[in-house]
């Protein structure tokens, strides 16, 4: 039997009989298309302590920083290889002015945050400064222009203050600020929502504006392209998907775009209202659940751009997905301030699992958001930070960036609770660069443990390595009191089998012989 067709059953010799809840068959002779790493991006708007606190201190504080931005932050991020940051929104990127944002301190133009509780925004952290902390992060720049109260001409010239290599004059504004080579910016966000805070535009009418947009958004640097990301649907409503992709395929030469963005967050209901922490086994089997919808929308929004481009030329962008839950008690509702559970790192793999799945079509997805808002992967409080559970998935699925998805075939089992039915497991699996094949599995159910049999055609492992984490509730948060009650532990196969408790995820890396 040659090595390639060989089926080799990991360390089973050394098993016992008895058979496994579940058994993984790994497919590792046929991958598949790229994870692109894109889909690990982040999101970070200017919006209660997720910018100012979050990331930026200023170069006077305290808080070991440089040039003003923080560097626990920056360590933290470099940590999970965040391959793009979404900025500046989100809605407030749809009243946004970059020229309030760029220049000596003095002259940053202060504005409301009329938003994110109507606190005033300084400007102080700008273009320049945003540059400044992807650099720090090794982060790609996705910026988002303002189409819902700006004009073509205004996003047109950030652009070429931006991108500009001639000396034109805003490329020369742009040196004398401090910054002589291009910014790089591979990713363009025509608009944010426009159906909705970003001018509750019908379809027809953001597409022809649209349209100009994506003509004059130029990057100005024959050594760079910028993929422009047309506002796309919101949740499963289908206008904005028909109309952009229409509009799309139907396009002259002027004019194109490389993505289309898909809002979704897991809420449970508006307005939002689910508990943080404390909650019992059937509110987290509801909210499951819906995450689960994920894979429904991106199928339903699929099935309309394969219509229209079938060759998969436009990528899906789901440029802001999570969980928004109650605001935590005491903070300002406008902050979007919330705790981040286990359930909520459960959240976070099935979610990437779903992207990884479609990743043919889903090719960039940004997690609503970096710091101290919403789904956060981090959480300050003055000189204090943590790293949630949803940072250690995402830490654990670093090696999944732009790997190729292997197939995994395995009975999903049920986990009942009252009337919701969910998957008892999920899991998926990819092949790196350097061989080692990578398989992720959650056990979903909160109350039994699971013992996983892996199966790998294809594949010939000399060792078997990785994480697992879970908590001693799936309510378990991080704290800055106690800030590993949910934290990744080494994990290996015993006799062949990984051993998931309840309520757990694991990432394990299989060495080539
Ligand atoms: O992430 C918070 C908000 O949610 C964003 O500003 C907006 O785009 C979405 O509705």
């Amino acid at each position: 039997m040659s090595l390639r067709s060989s089926l080799l059953v990991l360390f089973l010799a050394a098993a016992p009989a008895a058979a496994q809840d579940v058994l993984l068959k790994v497919e590792a002779d046929k991958p598949g298309a790229k994870i692109d790493r894109h889909i690990f991006g982040q999101f970070a708007e200017h919006l209660g302590h997720g910018i100012y606190e979050g990331v930026w201190v200023g170069p006077d504080s305290d808080i070991p920083n440089t040039r003003g931005i923080r560097n626990d932050v920056v360590a933290a991020l470099k940590a999970i290889k965040v391959p793009n940051i979404r900025w500046p929104g989100g809605c407030f990127a749809d009243e946004y002015h970059w020229r309030g944002g760029i220049g000596p301190k003095e002259r940053r133009r202060a504005m409301v945050n009329t938003n994110w509780g109507g606190v005033i925004e300084p400007n102080t952290f700008g273009t320049h400064e945003f540059f400044d902390f992807i650099e720090q992060v090794g982060a790609d720049a996705y910026v988002s222009v303002n189409v819902g109260s700006g004009t073509v001409q205004e996003a047109a010239e950030w652009m070429e203050y931006m991108t500009a290599v001639h000396p034109t004059a805003l490329a020369q504004e742009r040196v004398g600020n401090g910054r002589k080579a291009p910014f790089q910016v591979p990713f363009v966000g025509l608009g944010n929502e426009n159906w909705g805070c970003g001018g509750a535009m019908s379809a027809d009418y953001y597409v022809d504006l649209m349209k100009a947009f994506a003509r004059y958004t130029r990057n100005y640097d024959p050594d760079q392209k910028s993929k422009l990301i047309a506002v796309g649907p919101d949740g499963a409503k289908t206008e904005y998907t028909e109309a952009v992709m229409k509009a799309w395929s139907e396009r002259v030469w002027s004019w194109t775009i490389d993505g289309l963005s898909l809002h979704n967050y897991t809420l449970n209901g508006w307005p939002p209202s689910v508990k943080a922490t404390g909650f019992g086994e059937p509110e987290y089997a509801k909210f499951i659940e819906e995450t689960l919808g994920m894979d429904t929308l991106i199928r339903t929004h699929s099935a309309i751009m394969d219509k229209y481009d079938p060759e998969k030329e436009v990528a899906l962008v789901v440029d802001e997905w999570g969980a928004w839950l109650a605001p935590a008690e005491g903070t300002n509702p406008g902050f979007l301030v919330q705790q981040n559970s286990m359930r909520d790192a459960i959240l976070a793999a099935l979610n990437l699992n779903i992207f990884a799945r479609h990743a043919e079509r889903v090719r960039v997805a940004n997690i609503a958001q970096m710091v101290n808002v919403l789904q956060a992967m981090i959480l300050t409080d003055k000189e204090q930070m943590l790293l949630t559970p949803t940072y250690h998935v995402f830490h654990m699925y670093v090696p999944f960036q732009d790997a190729a998805f292997v197939p995994v075939a395995f009975d999903k089992g049920r986990y009942t609770v009252g009337d919701v039915v969910l998957p008892r497991v999920d899991a998926i699996a990819a092949k790196a660069a350097d061989g080692t094949l990578w398989v992720a599995v959650t056990n979903v159910d909160a109350g039994r443990a699971v013992e996983v049999g892996l199966e790998v055609a294809g594949f010939d492992a000399a060792s078997a390595r990785g994480l697992l984490l879970t908590a001693p509730r799936v309510d378990a948060v991080n704290t800055f009191e106690a800030k590993d009650t949910v934290a990744p532990r080494p994990v290996t196969l015993s006799n062949g089998r990984l051993q998931l408790p309840p309520h757990s995820v694991a990432v394990v890396g299989l060495k080539p012989r």
